[in-house]
């Protein structure tokens, strides 16, 4: 059963330190839904953080179960905001559960902005962690084709996230 636009999840993707995130819990106070954070659940369920989840079980075994915690949301919920972890949209079951059931929208950096805030983003981020500014742009480059599998795409160069925010629930009203 198709699920009615304005009941539908909105999922917010993009590369890690977007502001996923701070702009989702806007979103869903703008809104009055529920705040998805996958990360954060995910943290809440194994009772570690996410490097050490990493650390002790490996990146498989976390994909499988943010794989399994996107179907479960996207298809049994609705009018929820949810922000996905960076590499979760790389898994084309959770692109194709997001993009049947949900609104999909890409949070959008440059690099050069992305940059800038790199110092702020490597605590609890296994995959910045011991990487050289080249190899992070390499991941960067190489997950835009996913992320451009999208319903819809925001700008935050420059922008608060309270603009971004905005620009978003305007777009769903
Ligand atoms: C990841 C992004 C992180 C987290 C994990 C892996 C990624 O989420 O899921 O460290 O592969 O890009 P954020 O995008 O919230 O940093």
């Amino acid at each position: 059963v198709e699920i009615p636009l304005r009941e539908k999840n909105i999922v917010l993707i993009g590369f890690m330190g977007v502001g996923k995130t701070t702009i989702g819990q806007l979103v869903a106070k703008k809104l009055y839904r529920d705040f998805i954070d996958v990360d954060q659940e995910i943290e809440k369920k194994q009772n570690m953080p996410i490097s050490l989840i990493f650390q002790k079980f490996g990146e498989d075994y976390f994909r499988k179960i943010e794989k399994e915690y996107i179907v479960d949301i996207c298809t049994n919920t609705r009018l929820k905001v949810v922000s996905l972890g960076g590499g979760a949209y790389l898994q084309e079951e959770v692109r194709n559960a997001c993009l049947s059931n949900c609104i999909v929208f890409l949070l959008d950096l440059s690099w050069d902005s992305w940059k800038d805030r790199m110092p702020l983003l490597v605590e609890n981020r296994p995959l910045l962690k011991e990487k050289s500014m080249e190899e992070i742009e390499k991941l960067f480059i190489k997950r835009q084709n996913a992320y451009s599998l999208h319903n819809s795409k925001v700008s935050t160069n420059n922008l608060d996230p309270e603009t971004v925010a905005d620009e978003i629930v305007n777009s769903v009203k």
